[in-house]
């Protein structure tokens, strides 16, 4: 026998997962619509509902980034794409909601309507301040001005527009809140407001369409100009810091260095170099599973911790390398090292509501999920259909088909560290959610926790054996009907 093998044996911990524990029930006189989930994703960002798309090519781009933000969580955009095609993903996100558009479109009134036509068609963009060459505001032109008279495209903004000196423009000043503007714009039944200084210069401008949204998604993730929070990933190597300022131009909230493995020179200089970016906010780096990782990120600047080797679904790293570290561990050793200073994410591996909870008692600030979202009807993967089913292709980025394509997850001209396959279409990524989001807050509710935090410092966890783990899923019966929302039972 190696010499020092027994000790070695002997010293090996045994370490824990989502499946080998429950946490213990206790007493609790609050019910799930009294809980608050809010938690960070990074050091400037706060989810009402911290759940977070993974930044994998068959799960997050424009679509599902827009609707997690929506509804109180973060997407983050991969970066299998050329700069080019990522910045424009984030910009989609960014131009979806603006609480106030900050820098408004403007023309002057000698310009044509042809212009300001060509401009709506291409640009996308509903109505434009109209200035005078000295930048003070005489009017606004939107559809309305020219779209119900068949004026031809020579005609001048100057002549269509609606004036500011006929007294017909409501407009409001720099103090306006968003409460304030939604109320005179329902009140003078117009749908742009804009804000003007006392010298009546360009300042902004309100739109009805912008706050309606904000009232039909109330726990949307905003940055301070009200627009939907994004986030996006970069290598540690080649592009990272050309493709990061421009995201940064483009307005992400925050960069993720997206590596299989964050304890490592590359990722240390990658987070130092970011950092010393003008204008970045956060840097999010991983993925790690040590505290001593924890202390190494945190030294170089990290905002965010990204928590998990191998546990992923379309993980093989464990099977390929034999390293990694059952994820629950993993999660409650980090979280101990960034004390409380710097959020931890608990990244793959749930597969549950209760997985999610689990990894809040451990430690987690939030949550990273690629399968469960994947199957939505707005991620990124393409629909299959086998025989009567639809399925959705979801792939891991360390599988074959990425680093043939040139992912750059993971180490240059490696073996494989994922799988690709199908999961079952689960429609709307509102229902998926709401159920992940109602698991998290009926145990916060039964456990009698107000915050998530409170899931750490009040409960316990107890370990379970096969027979535990047997007994809390579903046995003994035959199910015939469909699965309901939230489980399913993949061994029958
Ligand atoms: P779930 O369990 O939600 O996990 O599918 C998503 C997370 O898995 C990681 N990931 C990978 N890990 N090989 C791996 O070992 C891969 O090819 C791979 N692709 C993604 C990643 O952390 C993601 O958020």
């Amino acid at each position: 026998m190696a010499q020092g093998f027994v000790e070695k044996i002997e010293k090996a911990p045994e370490e824990i997962s989502y499946d080998d524990v429950l946490i213990c029930p206790r007493y609790s006189e609050i019910s799930p619509s009294e809980v608050d989930t809010k938690s960070p994703f990074s050091r400037s960002i706060s989810l009402t509902t911290p759940i977070v798309s993974s930044p994998m090519d068959s799960v997050t781009e424009h679509l599902l980034a827009i609707g997690i933000a929506c509804m109180g969580g973060l997407g983050i955009i991969h970066k299998n794409l050329s700069i080019a095609d990522q910045v424009e993903e984030v910009a989609k996100v960014k131009r979806w909601q603006s609480g106030k558009i900050v820098n408004p479109q403007m023309l002057r009134p000698n310009q044509t309507i042809g212009e300001a036509r060509r401009r709506m068609e291409h640009e996308g963009i509903s109505g434009f301040l109209v200035v005078n060459s000295g930048g003070k505001l005489v009017g606004l032109l939107t559809r309305r001005d020219f779209d119900y008279d068949p004026l031809g495209d020579g005609v001048l903004i100057g002549d269509v527009m609606t004036s500011k000196d006929e007294g017909k423009l409501i407009l409001a000043d720099e103090q306006t809140t968003m409460e304030q503007a939604q109320e005179i714009l329902w009140k003078h039944r117009i749908e742009k407001l804009p804000i003007v200084d006392a010298d009546f210069r360009p300042k902004g401008l309100f739109t009805k369409k912008d706050i309606r949204k904000r009232r039909q998604f109330p726990n949307a993730t905003h940055d301070a100009h009200g627009r939907l929070c994004v986030g996006a990933a970069v290598g540690a190597t080649g592009d990272f810091l050309e493709r990061a300022k421009a995201l940064v131009e483009a307005g992400v909230d925050v960069i993720v260095v997206d590596a299989s493995l964050g304890h490592t020179k590359n990722v240390g200089e990658a987070v130092r170099a970011l950092k010393k970016l003008p204008e970045i906010k956060d840097v999010v780096a991983g993925n790690i599973v040590t505290a001593d990782a924890a202390r190494f990120l945190m030294d170089a600047g990290a905002d965010g911790l990204r928590v998990g080797i191998g546990p992923g679904s379309i993980c093989t790293t464990r099977m390929v390398t034999g390293y990694g570290r059952p994820q629950l561990s993993a999660v409650a050793d980090v979280a101990d090292a960034a004390g409380g200073i710097v959020p931890v994410i608990a990244d793959g591996g749930i597969k549950v509501s209760g997985d999610i909870v689990k990894a809040f008692a451990g430690g987690a600030d939030s949550i990273m999920i690629g399968n469960l979202l994947a199957r939505t009807d707005e991620s990124a993967g393409d629909i299959v259909q086998r025989g009567s089913q639809r399925y959705k292709k979801y792939r891991g980025m360390g599988s074959k088909a990425v680093l043939e394509a040139g992912g750059d997850r993971y180490p240059k001209k490696s073996v494989p560290e994922g799988e690709e396959g199908l999961v079952p279409c689960a429609g709307p990524l509102a229902d998926v959610f709401r159920q992940l989001e109602g698991g998290l807050r009926q145990a916060m509710g039964g456990l009698g926790c107000r915050m998530i935090e409170e899931l750490r410092s009040k409960t316990f966890f107890i370990r379970i054996t096969p027979a535990g783990l047997q007994e809390s899923h579903v046995h003994d019966i035959w199910l015939e009907t469909e699965p309901p929302p939230n489980f399913r039972n993949w061994n029958q």
